[in-house]
């Protein structure tokens, strides 16, 4: 039998959040929804991530009525969104009543895939979001944040996938937010993995930022994986995915099937060139997002971690310190578990090598997330953290040990969905309002107040009409 890889089309989630700030508005793109509807994709990722925030935040769009939406002009594709587990779409750790909502709400309003993943991979924090998604009928893909380093063998991501698999996840995908995973770490690492969990379906997600990609991709293939994310070509490479177009190519020559549409699939892609073209003349995608940039692989730490770097040493007039801060790093992150460098960790430890080196003593200064991070509040590191360091950061906090449980089950249970509920008061006229409002409060009362306006202003015009 013919080996199939399928697609899943990346443009109007992380290519749109990798190349421009998640900026692209609905009204862009819903003429073409159609089309990509009969594309062939696997998926369309299409929702979460920064996609909520940023239809709240700068479009002026209720991201639920976009998802509704979505679903109407997308009847044969399955909708995927990327959930950060019990952090939602950010990074606070919610009650459980609001993760069930959430997910509740969002399989509801139209999601048939829910990707769920942990920055610390601790999968405690990913198991509510599961057993929602799963009671509400919808696939959970169970995500791992893919990081380098000496904790971090074959035997280590293997032993995850199996774990993945006992929690009943409908498949695995491993995200590789950097775009740092070699074709040979690919090869080994989906070798062991596919022995490890038999039939279930392996998803590889990554992004061109090192020049990586599609020879990671092709080694991927080669060894097995059966999805593969990808972005239409003109919102291709950089920072976002490889392009969906040219690895249809590649694949078709091995007689690998895809189930693509080549005529639909260069349709989309024509579709969206002029889009893209109006946002490098707003300025609002900057060429350098466009680029490959290999330094990451040089330094083994996430691309935008590095220009974050540069950036705070440049506004302290410290650029000087830049070599000792990156030599920093590596100790910092050991002192840490080795924890995956995605955001809010990445941060975390660049500031904190950062300060080391600035101050002149290490951990002299400590930031308050990383002692949160030393307390357990994250979750469970990957290996071992400084037993010094985390004593006298105990010690100072008066806690005998750090959290043992998820920060969830150390709090009070419940009832944040109706205290937000009563906050919103008139404002909210659904559930899908309130849990706008319990994920980013601020925007959503300006966008809610600004609803109600503008209503209100056309109600008043129509009176004067008639
Ligand atoms: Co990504």
């Amino acid at each position: 039998m013919a080996q199939k890889v399928q697609f899943t089309e990346t443009v109007l989630r992380d290519a749109n959040q990798s190349l421009m700030a998640t900026r692209l508005p609905y009204a862009d793109y819903e003429e073409i929804l159609p089309t990509m509807d009969k594309a062939g994709y696997y998926s369309i990722e299409c929702w979460g991530g920064a996609t909520f925030d940023s239809c709240l935040r700068y479009l002026n769009e209720d991201p639920w009525e976009r998802l509704r939406n979505l679903r109407k002009n997308l009847p044969n594709t399955k909708l995927q969104m990327l959930l950060r587990g019990q952090n939602l779409l950010g990074y606070k750790h919610y009650h459980d009543d609001v993760v069930q909502k959430f997910v509740e709400l969002s399989i509801k309003n139209g999601m048939d895939i829910l990707r769920i993943f942990d920055a610390l991979n601790d999968f405690r924090n990913i198991r509510t979001a599961l057993e929602v998604t799963k009671k509400a009928g919808a696939i959970a893909s169970g995500c791992i944040s893919y990081t380098q380093s000496p904790v971090h063998t074959v035997k280590k991501y293997v032993q995850m996938c199996k774990e993945l698999q006992k929690m009943g996840f409908d498949t695995i995908c491993l995200k590789d937010m950097a775009g740092t995973m070699s074709p040979n770490e690919a090869e080994s690492l989906i070798k062991g993995i596919k022995d490890a969990v038999g039939n279930m379906p392996l998803i590889l997600h990554t992004h061109c930022t090192t020049g990586m990609a599609y020879m990671t991709i092709l080694k991927a293939v080669e060894s097995g994986v059966d999805v593969i994310d990808t972005a239409t070509s003109c919102f291709s490479g950089g920072t976002s995915q490889p392009a969906t177009e040219t690895l249809f190519y590649a694949l078709q020559q091995y007689g690998i099937k895809t189930g693509l549409d080549e005529k639909i699939i260069n349709q989309v892609n024509d579709f969206f060139k002029p889009v893209k073209q109006k946002y490098i003349d707003s300025g609002r995608i900057n060429p350098k997002s466009m680029g490959t940039d290999a330094m990451a692989l040089v330094y083994k730490v996430p691309g935008g971690m590095l220009s974050n770097m540069i950036a705070n040493l440049t506004d302290m007039n410290a650029m000087d310190k830049f070599d000792a801060a990156l030599e920093e790093i590596p100790n910092v992150r050991k002192d840490l578990g080795y924890p995956p460098l995605v955001t809010p960790l990445s941060q975390m430890v660049g500031n904190q090598a950062v300060t080391n080196v600035l101050v002149g003593e290490r951990y002299k200064n400590i930031s308050k997330e990383v002692k949160n991070y030393f307390k357990g509040e994250y979750g469970n590191p990957p290996a071992p953290v400084n037993a010094e360091l985390q004593a006298r950061i105990l010690k100072e906090a008066s806690m005998a040990k750090p959290l043992d449980c998820r920060v969830e089950d150390s709090r009070r249970t419940g009832e944040d969905f109706a205290k937000a509920k009563s906050a919103l008061g008139a404002l909210a006229r659904s559930e899908e309002d309130v849990m706008s409002y319990i994920c980013y409060p601020d925007q959503t009362v300006k966008f809610l107040e600004g609803r109600k306006a503008q209503e209100e202003n056309v109600a008043a015009y129509t009176i004067e009409e008639a």
